[in-house]
């Protein structure tokens, strides 16, 4: 069955699959076997500019996330004004693909907009700006999103508040009025909270833990928890600390996913780094895979070519499943044989 042929992808006619077997099928028709989407953070410039990319996403993935286009400042040039272009023609690639899309993200402390950072809002003011913020762009894409990251990053690492501007403008009930807003403009979507190094049990997810908690008791329509899994090989998350962690909070009712996965490797990487990098995307996904809940995996873009860590972490790249030229890496085959090793314990 030729369910695709990694040979003859647009941009990676030289690609060896080590198992030899091509008929095995893409990633994104195995994770649907486990009733689990499987997806990648894509930018537009990239999506229209580069036919190889596309035709890796298509191919194996069957969820996008906009990596920055749907985010506070792109969105909103002006306070008056919102610039849906980018995010809408992502979210029509999505579904000409039959993929589903997660918005990202609503409430976020960084690329906000200047005009905002400058506006000196009072109480009432912050309410009006960012109520509308949220229900204009909940209801533009209401029926289209499968979830929402509703706030990002709204703790710091040893479990206290991040004091971000919405924390300043409003308190800590930003995060309970974020949810209800967004749960008026979409009432379809599932609503997640999203951070970064609380993939782990730790202070961070300990707070995070007591949070959500708390919400889901007032009622707080909150669904889902986002652990970004932005990771190194030099501290490493433990698989069993993730698959307890995700645990936890399936417990509470959420649903439970990987948002933003992606391995930092010193550069040029090593064999031997692409091997351990194989290993850690594999381990955790079977980690995730042990939880009933878990929704969804998503990788911080689609290629290493463009991935946002050699822009961000100076010496640092190679973190995802393809690489340069678009090329499966040996995390790609180990994602794969992840996904079908849990299958082999599914009766059929
Ligand atoms: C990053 C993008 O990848 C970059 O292109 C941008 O310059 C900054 O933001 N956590 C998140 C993502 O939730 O939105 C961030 O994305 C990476 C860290």
């Amino acid at each position: 069955m030729a369910w695709f042929n990694l040979r003859r992808g647009s941009t990676q006619r030289a690609s060896n699959d080590p198992t030899g077997d091509e008929a095995i099928p893409p990633l994104r028709v195995l994770a649907a076997r486990h009733g689990l989407h499987i997806g990648a953070a894509v930018s537009e410039k990239h999506l229209r500019e580069d036919p190889g990319y596309r035709e890796i996403l298509a191919r194996e993935f069957n969820m996008v996330t906009c990596e920055n286009a749907m985010k506070f400042g792109p969105l909103r040039p002006s306070r008056e004004t919102f610039a849906f272009d980018a995010a809408d023609s992502i979210v029509a690639f999505a579904q000409e693909h039959d993929m589903a899309v997660r918005g990202h993200t609503l409430i976020w402390h960084m690329m906000l907009p200047q005009w905002f950072r400058n506006a000196g809002l009072s109480y009432d003011e912050a309410i009006d700006v960012i109520r509308g913020h949220i229900h204009t762009v909940t209801r533009h894409y209401a029926g289209r999103l499968a979830a929402w990251d509703v706030v990002n990053e709204a703790f710091e690492d040893d479990g206290s508040w991040r004091e971000t501007p919405f924390l300043k403008m409003l308190g800590p009930d930003y995060l309970s009025m974020a949810f209800h807003w967004a749960h008026e403009g979409d009432p379809h979507a599932k609503l997640f909270y999203n951070d970064f190094s609380a993939d782990e049990i730790n202070a961070k997810s300990d707070a995070i833990y007591e949070v959500l908690r708390e919400l889901i008791s007032q009622g707080t329509p909150v669904h889902g928890v986002g652990f970004q899994m932005h990771v190194n090989l030099e501290n490493p998350p433990r698989p069993k600390s993730v698959a307890k962690n995700m645990k936890r909070f399936a417990d509470l009712g959420l649903e439970v996913q990987v948002t933003e996965m992606d391995v930092a490797l010193d550069v040029p990487a090593t064999k031997r780094d692409l091997a351990e990098e194989a290993r850690l995307y594999g381990d955790i996904m079977e980690a995730c895979l042990g939880t009933k809940a878990f929704s969804a995996f998503v990788t911080w873009g689609v290629t290493d070519r463009y991935s946002w860590i050699p822009l961000q972490f100076h010496g640092k790249g190679a973190p995802l499943l393809f690489d340069d030229e678009g090329r499966p890496k040996p995390a790609y085959f180990a994602v794969r044989e992840a996904l079908q090793k849990e299958l082999k314990t599914v009766p059929t």
